[in-house]
């Protein structure tokens, strides 16, 4: 079955990136020009997805405000003859079938995921954090649903993220020797390095069989007292295969502070008409004291 819905959770409340973030969503924090957000959906959008759910919360009105027309702006760049400008805006808007819905409470990833049952009803879905921005040849997600198109079950994208860093994020234990496709035996959410069984981490990206729901319904608070969606999955590894795939491309987890500067920068070096002075600037930076 082929992957037509995305949901993509943007209700935390992004705690690791205070003050910023207190009454600004950080999926709204800009990478050079764009929101975070929009990359992410142009990201499902490439693959094919159009219709999308936003999960959000209080404060996240930003989100909703960027993907609806703005027929002022409109007016003014028209008026102004900012022809490219006045297209790039219209284009937002028309981008995708963009739904939301909100989560009363930020109780996790596991709930937020629950909240898009309606939604998604009986079929296969994507779903992308809304703060973590993979750049990539092949839109990731397109890459996943290739795989979940060979395999029929549910896929995580994952990538070796190192030894000293395992414990930030979901960990895998594959079954065999892990190749670029292999079967999850089981998850930690958060381990410590002597915990977890390898160093493949689930970053931001799932296809996930709609069983998940029945599942989540029944899963208890687990770490940090959230509904984790790692519990969730780990109980449908037991019942049918989860498969855990090694994406191509570089991801950047934007509501951590160093992420989003690394994200911004590199973002910059790729636009033609930023590169040339931002790495004059960087190359002077490294011959000055801080
Ligand atoms: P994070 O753990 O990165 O988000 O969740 P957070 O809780 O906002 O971040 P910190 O740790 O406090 O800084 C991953 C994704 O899941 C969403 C977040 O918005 C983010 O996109 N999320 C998380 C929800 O939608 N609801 C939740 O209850 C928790």
């Amino acid at each position: 079955m082929r992957v037509k819905k995305a949901v993509i959770p943007a209700a935390g409340l992004g705690t690791r990136f205070l003050p910023v973030s207190k009454a600004l969503p950080k999926e709204m924090l800009p990478i050079v020009d764009k929101p975070t957000i929009q990359y992410v959906i142009e990201e499902a959008v490439d693959a094919g997805i159009k219709d999308i759910l936003i999960i959000t919360g209080r404060n996240k009105q930003a989100i909703e405000d960027h993907f609806d027309r703005s027929i002022e702006l409109e007016l003014v760049l028209q008026k102004k003859g900012k022809n490219n400008d006045l297209k790039e805006m219209q284009q937002i808007s028309e981008l995708a079938n963009i739904f939301y819905i909100r989560q009363k409470e930020p109780l996790g990833l596991g709930h937020a995921v629950l909240c898009a049952r309606q939604f998604v009803g009986n079929e296969p879905f994507a779903v992308l954090l809304g703060d973590d921005v993979i750049h990539a040849r092949v839109p990731c997600i397109g890459q996943m649903a290739a795989v979940y198109s060979e395999k029929g079950n549910t896929v995580l994208g994952v990538q070796q993220v190192g030894w000293d860093n395992i414990h930030k994020y979901g960990a895998v234990e594959p079954e065999e020797k892990p190749e670029s496709v292999v079967r999850v035996r089981q998850l930690t959410e958060k381990p410590s390095r002597e915990e977890a069984k390898s160093d493949l981490a689930v970053l931001g990206r799932y296809i996930i069989d709609p069983e998940i729901f029945a599942i989540l319904e029944d899963t208890a608070p687990g770490s940090g007292g959230e509904i984790q969606l790692t519990d969730a999955l780990n109980t449908m590894a037991e019942r049918q295969p989860v498969w855990a795939y090694t994406f191509e491309g570089r991801r950047y987890d934007v509501g951590d502070r160093l992420g989003f500067l690394e994200a911004t920068i590199e973002f910059a070096l790729r636009r033609e008409e930023l590169a040339s002075g931002l790495k004059t600037f960087l190359a002077g930076l490294q011959s000055n004291q801080l």
